[in-house]
């Protein structure tokens, strides 16, 4: 199945919550951009702790573009928040043993955390951890740790801002994860919008990822529904 998931940047929690009503009724999931000012230029919103004052029935996913995200993963694990996305890149020191510390801590909280969200007391859902990796970082270096990730992320543009086009050179890229893993979910995000969206499907995505093509269009429904229709 494909699935469409609105990119949101937030200055502000207001701005965050204005997003998340605006597609809330067309879509399942949102992505939430998180930046710290230091992997990458900008900085975003970023208080897990007041997620959970946002009342939605929507799943979220947080892009950690963060420098160390282990530090402040805890608070993003209790947020209630169904994936978590943190980036190979920023893990500068010793990246494999902190994936590994990472995917535990992930682990552990699977049969701990329900969707507070959905107000489900009794149902547990299992919280998921994908990787992202920029378009210059081949998807070898995470060859050892795909199978178990929900998901890998496969940036379509360099991170930090929304409105760049999509990297045509990712295209192989896709292709070759694909023939890897038949069953990860690969997700795009970056310059995903409706005259490419059939390309990056076509190679092997499953999930896209797309901030300006949905909030910068005149009609978020519309938006939502034709790149849904590619
Ligand atoms: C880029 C972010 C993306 C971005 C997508 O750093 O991770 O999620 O907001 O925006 P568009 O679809 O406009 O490239
Ligand atoms: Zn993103």
């Amino acid at each position: 199945m494909i699935e469409i998931i609105p990119a949101i940047i937030a200055e502000e929690f207001r701005e965050l919550k204005k997003k998340i009503r605006l597609v809330e009724p067309y879509v399942d999931w949102v992505h939430i951009d998180i930046m710290d000012g230091k992997f990458v230029p900008h900085s975003t919103w970023s208080e897990p702790k007041k997620l959970k004052d946002i009342n939605t029935n929507l799943k979220i996913e947080t892009h950690l573009m963060i420098l160390d995200p282990f530090k402040t993963l805890d608070d993003w694990l209790r947020a209630g928040i169904s994936r978590v996305i943190i980036h190979w890149e920023s893990l500068k020191l010793n990246p494999e043993g902190q994936l590994k510390k990472i995917t535990e801590k992930v682990k552990n909280y699977k049969f701990q955390i329900p969707e507070p969200q959905r107000r489900v007391k009794k149902r547990i859902y299992p919280l998921r951890l994908g990787v992202a990796l920029n378009p210059e970082t081949p998807w070898q270096e995470i060859k050892a740790f795909v199978k178990n990730l929900d998901l890998v992320l496969l940036m379509g543009v360099n991170p930090g801002r929304s409105g760049q086009s999509f990297r045509e050179e990712i295209l192989p890229k896709i292709k070759a994860l694909r023939e890897f893993s038949a069953n990860l979910n690969i997700e795009v995000d970056g310059g995903v919008k409706p005259e490419n969206i059939r390309k990056i499907i076509e190679a092997g995505a499953n999930i896209l990822v797309a901030g300006s093509a949905i909030f910068e269009a005149r009609n978020v429904k519309m938006a939502v529904e034709e790149l849904r229709q590619r």
